[in-house]
């Protein structure tokens, strides 16, 4: 599925060049999930950019299913990251105005979707996140893990290949910590979905199968056989 090779992302600071991500090679199979810690500013939220096609690397490759994102026209990045790659970010990024299944439709419109289909699917996948009665709901009138839940609806609702998601607990307290991570093992579970996530909580962490460590752009990768 994915194939990283000799992938580098430098930014320029002042006089000097941050090396975000520096050779970084690392392959994810279908159906994996891994998880990325590391200290802040240390590339995570860069990496998981490169894999989003959110932006390009400097130098090297990111193949996604044979396809290099680093060599795609900005419409063709586009169009896959709009098919096949949800988001979940830290600090929910829904519309304010927009309610929940308004928010989750906004995933749809894109790929071209008829009205009613939008509708009922934004529905449905905001029905299995456990939020079937707050569909007519403003991201104001929700507490932060029905926020994330929105969010989790709308990454999913277009049955992408990929979920990733950036410290998606990082502003919630622990009970919705928990709450949110109990969502996300079932839709990686239930959806077949190759699954990485971002975590500064070493308990989430403990429990991966695979662990990747990134510091200073730099990346090494962990079997834990026993989760
Ligand atoms: N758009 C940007 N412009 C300049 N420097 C950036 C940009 N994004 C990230 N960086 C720098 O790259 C390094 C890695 O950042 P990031 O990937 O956000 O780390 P993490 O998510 O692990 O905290 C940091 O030094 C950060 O300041
Ligand atoms: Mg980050």
């Amino acid at each position: 599925m994915y194939e990283l090779r000799s992938v580098t992302k430098r930014y320029p600071r002042g006089k000097d060049t941050v090396h975000a991500l520096d050779g970084v090679d690392l392959t994810i199979a279908d159906g994996d999930r891994l998880v990325i810690q590391g200290p802040t500013g240390g590339g995570k939220s860069t990496l998981l950019q490169m894999l989003g096609g959110l932006d390009r690397p400097t130098e090297g490759e990111v193949v996604l299913d044979g396809t290099d994102l680093a060599k795609l026209s900005e419409t063709r990045l586009t169009k896959v990251r709009s098919e096949n790659i949800g988001f979940v970010f830290q600090s929910f990024n829904l519309i304010p105005t927009l309610t929940a299944q308004e928010n989750v439709e906004t995933a749809l419109v894109p790929l071209g979707v008829k009205t009613k289909e939008r509708r009922e699917r934004a529905a449905d996948a905001l029905k299995s996140v456990g939020l079937g009665e707050r569909l007519g709901h403003l991201p104001s009138e929700m507490s932060g893990g029905q926020q994330q839940r929105v969010a989790i609806a709308r990454a999913l609702v277009k049955e992408p290949k990929v979920l990733l998601a950036d410290e998606p607990t990082g502003n919630l307290d622990e009970s919705m910590r928990d709450e949110i991570m109990d969502v996300l093992e079932r839709m990686w579970k239930e959806l077949g979905l190759t699954f990485v996530m971002v975590t500064h909580d070493s308990a989430i962490a403990s429990k991966a199968p695979r662990l990747a460590t990134i510091r200073k752009g730099r990346i090494s990768v962990k079997e834990n056989a026993g989760a």
